[in-house]
C-alpha cells in the first residue's frame, strides 16, 4: 500500500520571497528545505528534460553502434552509452530526492510523456549517423549543460555537472575525430553529407522556440538556465559551423559579420518527413505551431526506444504477479 505523494506545497516550505532573498545573498539551493513550490516545480521540469534526454540517447546510440566498423569502435560507442546512462542516473536520483520516485519516471511513464528533444525520435542508421550525433547532439547537450553548470542555483546538480561536462567533451571529440577521418575519403564524405543534411537542421530545432515566442521568466530568474533559447542556438552554431567549414561539409548557416551572429540559410522552421529523413525545404518555412504538433506526436522511434528501456521492468512485474 502506498500513501498519496506529498504535494509540492508540502515538500517545499519556503515562500517565493524567501527563495529570492536566499539567492540574492549568494547562496545555493541545497535541497527541499530551501525551496518554494515554484522553485521545486521549475527544477523538476528542467531535471526531467535533462534526465530523459540522457536516457533516450542510450537506445538511440546503441542502435547506431551496431554499424561500428570494428569491435574496438563498437567499444568506444558503448563506453559513451555507459556515460549517458550514468548522466541519466544523476538526474533521476536528484528527482527522487525532490519527491519524484525513480521507478515511476523511468519505467511506468507512457512513451509520449517523456520530455527529450524530437531529434532522438528519428533513427540513427549508420556509423556516419553515430559519429554525427556525437558531433551535433552531444555538442547541443554540452552547450545546454555547460550553461546549467554555470548558472544553476541548485547546488547538488551544479556540482554533479562538473563530471558530466568532461564526459560530454569526450563524446563530441569522438564525433569530430571520426568526421575528420571519414572526410578524407570521397565516398565516406558524400554519405556524411547526406546525413548531415537532415541532422543539422534537426539539432537547430533542439533549442526550442525563438526568444520572441518564448517567455523564460522563472527559468532565468531562478537561475535554472543562464542563456535564452536563441543564445544557446547561437553558441551551438558557433561551435559546429566553423568545424563543418573546416572539414569541407556544407551546412545551411553562416557567420554574418555585420550583425555579429550566425544566420540560418534555409527555411526555418520547416516541415520534416521523418520516415524519409528529409526536410521539405522547397515548401518554405512553417509556423512553430506546426513544429509543436510534430513534437507532440513524437517521431518514429519513441515507442521502440522507451519500450526497450522498460522491457525488463515490465517482465519482472509479470513474474512477481
Ligand atoms: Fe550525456
Ligand atoms: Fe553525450
Amino acid at each position: 500500500m502506498t500513501a498519496a505523494a506529498p504535494t509540492v506545497e508540502e515538500l517545499a516550505p519556503r515562500t517565493e520571497e524567501e527563495v529570492r532573498e536566499h539567492l540574492a545573498s549568494g547562496k545555493l539551493v541545497e535541497g527541499l528545505t530551501h525551496m518554494s513550490p515554484e522553485y521545486l516545480k521549475g527544477i523538476r521540469r528542467i531535471l526531467t528534460v535533462s534526465a530523459d534526454t540522457e536516457l533516450i540517447s542510450a537506445p538511440a546510440y546503441l542502435r547506431a553502434a551496431q554499424h561500428a566498423p570494428a569491435l574496438n569502435n563498437f567499444g568506444s560507442a558503448v563506453s559513451i552509452i555507459q556515460d549517458e546512462l550514468a548522466h541519466a542516473h544523476i538526474g533521476y536520483r536528484l528527482l527522487a530526492d525532490l519527491g519524484v520516485p525513480k521507478d515511476g519516471l523511468i519505467y511506468e511513464r507512457d512513451p509520449g510523456a517523456f520530455k527529450y528533444p524530437y531529434a532522438f525520435d528519428v533513427p540513427l542508421d549508420s556509423w556516419y549517423e553515430m559519429v554525427l550525433a556525437n558531433a551535433l547532439y552531444d555538442q547541443a547537450g554540452f552547450v545546454l549543460l555547460s550553461d546549467v553548470h554555470q548558472s544553476s542555483t541548485f547546488g547538488p546538480w551544479k556540482r554533479a555537472l562538473a563530471k558530466v561536462d568532461k564526459e560530454e567533451t569526450f563524446h563530441l571529440r569522438h564525433g569530430r575525430t571520426w568526421v575528420k577521418k571519414l572526410c578524407a575519403n570521397p565516398e565516406d564524405k558524400r554519405r556524411l553529407q547526406a546525413s548531415l543534411d537532415w541532422m543539422f537542421i534537426l539539432t537547430l530545432e533542439w533549442f526550442g522556440l525563438p526568444d520572441e515566442r518564448k517567455k523564460h521568466g522563472i527559468q532565468l530568474e531562478y537561475g535554472f538556465k543562464g542563456m535564452s533559447n536563441d543564445e544557446l542556438r547561437q553558441t551551438w552554431m558557433a561551435a559546429v559551423v566553423p568545424f563543418m567549414d573546416e572539414v569541407g561539409l556544407r551546412v545551411p548557416a553562416h557567420f554574418d559579420a555585420d550583425s555579429d551572429r550566425y544566420v540560418i540559410d534555409c527555411p526555418f522552421p520547416a516541415a520534416f518527413d521523418a520516415e524519409a529523413k528529409r526536410w521539405l525545404l522547397d515548401d518554405g518555412p512553417i509556423s512553430w505551431e506546426d513544429v509543436m504538433v510534430r513534437w507532440k506526436a513524437r517521431g518514429p522511434m519513441n515507442h521502440d526506444y522507451v519500450g526497450r528501456l522498460q522491457r525488463g521492468y515490465r517482465g519482472q512485474i509479470a513474474i512477481a504477479a
